[in-house]
C-alpha cells in the first residue's frame, strides 16, 4: 500500500496553512467543506485542505462543530498528525484483508468529497493507530 497523505488535525485552517508554509508546504487545494451525508446518513463535518512538500502530502483537518468526527479527538489530543492514508486498488478487498488481521473498522466506506467521491474508510489497530484507505485504482490521479 502506498502512502497517500498524512492527516493532521488542526483548530484553524488559515493558521495551520501559514505554519506549514514555514515548513515548505504549498497548498494544492482550496479549503474543502465535507459536510455531505453519505448513504447511511453519516456526516464527517470537517474542513479539509491538502498541502504538498516534495511529494509528501499533508491533509489539514479541522472540525466544523461539536458534532464533527474529529471534535473530541482535537479536545483530547490537541493538534498533530492522527492518521496516515493509503491508496489501494480495491477498497473492499483491502478492508477484508485487514479485518482478517484484526483491524477494527472505525468508519465504513463512504464517498469522500476531497477525492471526487472516491470511497474512503477508516480502520484502527493497537500498535498502529488510525489508518485511512482511499480507493485509487492504479492509473488514476
Ligand atoms: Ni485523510
Amino acid at each position: 500500500m502506498k502512502v497517500d497523505h498524512i492527516g493532521y488535525l488542526v483548530k484553524d485552517m488559515d493558521r495551520a496553512a501559514e505554519a506549514f508554509a514555514e515548513l515548505g508546504f504549498v497548498p494544492v487545494t482550496d479549503v474543502i467543506r465535507d459536510d455531505v451525508p453519505d448513504s447511511a446518513g453519516n456526516v464527517r463535518n470537517v474542513l479539509l485542505r491538502f498541502l504538498e512538500n516534495a511529494g509528501t502530502v499533508v491533509e489539514l483537518v479541522a472540525p466544523l462543530g461539536e458534532d464533527s468526527d474529529v471534535f473530541n479527538r482535537l479536545q483530547t489530543c490537541g493538534e498533530g498528525p492522527y492518521h496516515i492514508c493509503y491508496a489501494v486498488d480495491d477498497l473492499a478487498a483491502s478492508m477484508e484483508a485487514m479485518r482478517a488481521k484484526k483491524w477494527r473498522v472505525l468508519r465504513r466506506p463512504s464517498p469522500a468529497v476531497a477525492f471526487g467521491g472516491a470511497p474512503v474508510a477508516f480502520l484502527v489497530k493497537k500498535g498502529a493507530g488510525i489508518v485511512e484507505l482511499v480507493e485509487k485504482p492504479a492509473g488514476t490521479a
